[in-house]
């Protein structure tokens, strides 16, 4: 994909919903009993690939544009899938889904891309092999095959801070008899926790510490989704790095546990306003507004890294247009995600000129400097080709993004609103 300079971004866009919420409400709707109807589903390839799985498992799911009805019978009715389920690109599908298969009485595999089949699923068979089901992954990556099993409860401590890790275990501990719980070295996402306790499962949460008691019937939900604030993250780097853009972005997901990048932003200097709007059942909703900035680097803390794992590659875009140094550390998990998006970072922004130096566990971005037009490639990673595109609108002479394709994985719609902000 060819991506030209633009002059200014601006517009006011809804986005389509969160990835990593709408495969949690999948996978709840399809456990819980009772139809589920959502709105606003994301229409993320790696959403559609939780659809597929969660259909091939045997629950009954009927999509009509954003609109998705999942009718739930509970765990009991989930169905040995006849092939290997296939979860794509998605490594929250493929770990997510284990913690389910844990606990039902029949053999599945789970398997996915290239990509995903690289990435490592110890860190999550190890608690559900803890609970007694039978897990035999490949090299400690998928195909992962499961004998699920009647569960036992869990204590486990997370090595890495994990929110699909958290999730698998959570939703192994509904199978089991007792109480499991989690503990975390740095808090994740919280979304399962926020959730759960809607379809009808409590939850107890302490500091980094999530409890849950199994057996509880889990009953069905009507929500809206709230826009992804992954993908909104771009679009905020778009508008805040081109001189006299605005932009708006109405009914976005605001967790705090997501939103930990806009903080980051501000502190480098970009305007930025958050306006919360309520209405969200169990997660925070607002609209974002940003405006062109001058921006300055800064040091992003280990401790705040998990909050903004997914955001690394925008924060990387901006910093490459921030005077001075920027700084993250403590991102090492950025080495097994959708590629080793610390060495596709430096790789592509290297190429259009940007200094920078890349580190075992993140970055040094010297920005400021001119970025000029280049050939590069998104290694197959939604996120890396959305952070080049950004990087490409503020550098001088087109660029050249080689499977640039691949952010319909997160954002499809991401080049088509892209081109209609910088009309
Ligand atoms: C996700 C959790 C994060 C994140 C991923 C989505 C989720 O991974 O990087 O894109 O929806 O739970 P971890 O499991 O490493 O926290």
């Amino acid at each position: 994909m060819r991506l030209n300079p633009a002059a200014r971004i601006r517009g006011r866009f809804t986005l389509p919903g969160d990835k990593s919420l709408s495969h949690r409400l999948a996978i709840l709707g399809a456990i819980a009993e009772g139809e589920t109807r959502l709105s606003n589903f994301a229409s993320a390839a790696d959403c559609a690939s939780t659809l597929t799985c969660l259909q091939a498992l045997g629950v009954s799911i009927e999509q009509s544009g954003a609109s998705v009805s999942i009718q739930g019978r509970g765990f009991e009715e989930l169905t040995a899938p006849r092939a290997e389920l296939d979860a794509g690109n998605s490594g929250s599908t493929l770990r997510m889904l284990a913690g389910v298969l844990a606990g039902r009485p029949f053999r599945s595999t789970l398997t996915g891309d290239e990509s995903l089949r690289s990435r490592p699923v110890e860190r999550v068979a190890a608690p559900l092999r803890a609970m007694g089901a039978r897990l035999t992954s490949t090299d400690g990556r998928p195909p992962l095959s499961i004998e699920g099993t009647h569960l036992t409860p869990l204590t486990w401590e997370l090595p890495v801070a994990s929110a699909q890790v958290k999730t698998a275990i959570l939703l192994a501990g509904l199978q089991a008899e007792g109480q499991t719980t989690v503990r975390e070295p740095a808090a994740s996402r919280d979304h399962t926790e926020r959730l759960l306790p809607l379809f009808g499962a409590p939850v107890e949460r302490s500091g980094l510490t999530t409890s849950i008691r199994g057996g509880v019937r889990l009953h069905s939900v009507q929500l809206a989704v709230p826009g992804d604030v992954s993908s909104a993250a771009f679009l905020v780097v778009a508008a805040i790095t081109r001189p006299g853009s605005e932009i708006r972005l109405d009914g976005v997901l605001l967790n705090p546990g997501r939103t930990a990048f806009l903080d980051v932003l501000r502190l480098m200097g970009a305007e930025i306003e958050v306006e919360p709007s309520g209405g969200g059942e169990a997660e925070p909703v607002g609209t974002i507004v940003a405006r062109s900035s001058r921006l300055h680097g800064v040091d992003v803390a280990p401790e705040i890294v998990p909050a903004l794992i997914d955001e690394i590659p925008a924060l990387a875009a901006a910093a490459a247009f921030a005077e001075g140094r920027f700084t993250v550390s403590g991102a090492g998990e950025l080495r097994v995600k959708e590629s080793d998006r610390l060495a596709a970072l430096a790789e592509g922004l290297r190429a259009m000129g940007v200094q920078l130096e890349e580190r075992t566990d993140g970055l040094v971005i010297d920005g400021g400097r001119p970025l000029s037009g280049a050939a590069v490639r998104s290694q197959g990673d939604h996120r890396i080709a959305m952070a080049l595109a950004i990087a490409a609108l503020g550098a001088t002479g087109a660029t050249e993004i080689a499977d640039a394709e691949c952010a319909s994985v997160s954002f499809p719609e991401f080049y088509e609103l892209l081109a209609q902000a910088c009309r």
